[in-house]
């Protein structure tokens, strides 16, 4: 299984749309469309790469030439800026193969470089646990737990913080 990860263009755009609509919801925040519709992808992929290497890393997830997932992280705002929120996602019949776990440690590598970052933050649903896994695999340590952070259809949700700071760190 080769596992890549590849800038988006607009010829990812069906892929972008196959993936939103098929995804696991259960643990993502509302703010992406749904139904998820090409005008959306079109959008969310054009401001991706504008921004791309200054507010944020986003790339496509491709084993053996499909898109099968996203993974980003996004520069946060303010003082904040020397972090990045990281989020990736999968096709379900793709979960569970060590895929998420590879983007994760790909994705921070050219965060860390490509926007000087200190710290990546994570912030998951708590009974999500194959992301906190995937973090864990990745060097990212629980920092707190925010009860009651999120209503999820109906569902009041604990969320919890994670974090991963640049070793050695020059400033
Ligand atoms: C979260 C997600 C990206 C994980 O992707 P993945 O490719 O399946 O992850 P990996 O296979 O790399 O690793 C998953 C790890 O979690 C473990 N895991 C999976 N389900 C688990 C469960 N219910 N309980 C405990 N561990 C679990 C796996 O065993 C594996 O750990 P291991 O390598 O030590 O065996 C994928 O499930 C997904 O896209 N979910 C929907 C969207 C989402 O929730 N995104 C994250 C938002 S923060």
């Amino acid at each position: 299984m080769k596992i890549e990860l590849r800038k988006w263009t607009i010829e990812y755009s069906p892929a972008l749309v196959a993936l939103c609509n098929s995804v696991d919801r259960r643990y993502l925040s509302n703010r992406i469309p749904q139904p998820y519709e090409p005008s959306d992808a079109l959008s969310w992929i054009s401001k991706a790469r504008q921004i791309d290497g200054v507010e944020g890393v986003f790339r496509a997830i491709v084993v053996d030439g499909r898109i099968v997932g996203s993974v980003s992280v996004e520069r946060r705002p303010d003082i904040f800026c020397v972090d990045g929120e990281i989020g990736y996602m999968l096709l379900p019949e793709y979960c569970g193969r060590g895929i998420a776990s590879e983007a994760v440690a790909s994705i921070c590598s050219a965060a860390f470089f490509e926007l000087a970052l200190r710290r990546i933050s994570a912030v998951v649903f708590s009974d999500n646990a194959a992301s906190v896994r995937v973090l864990q695999k990745n060097g990212f340590e629980h920092e707190g737990t925010m009860r009651r952070a999120a209503l999820k259809d109906g569902r009041l949700c604990d969320l919890s913080l994670f974090g991963r700071v640049l070793m050695p760190c020059p400033i």
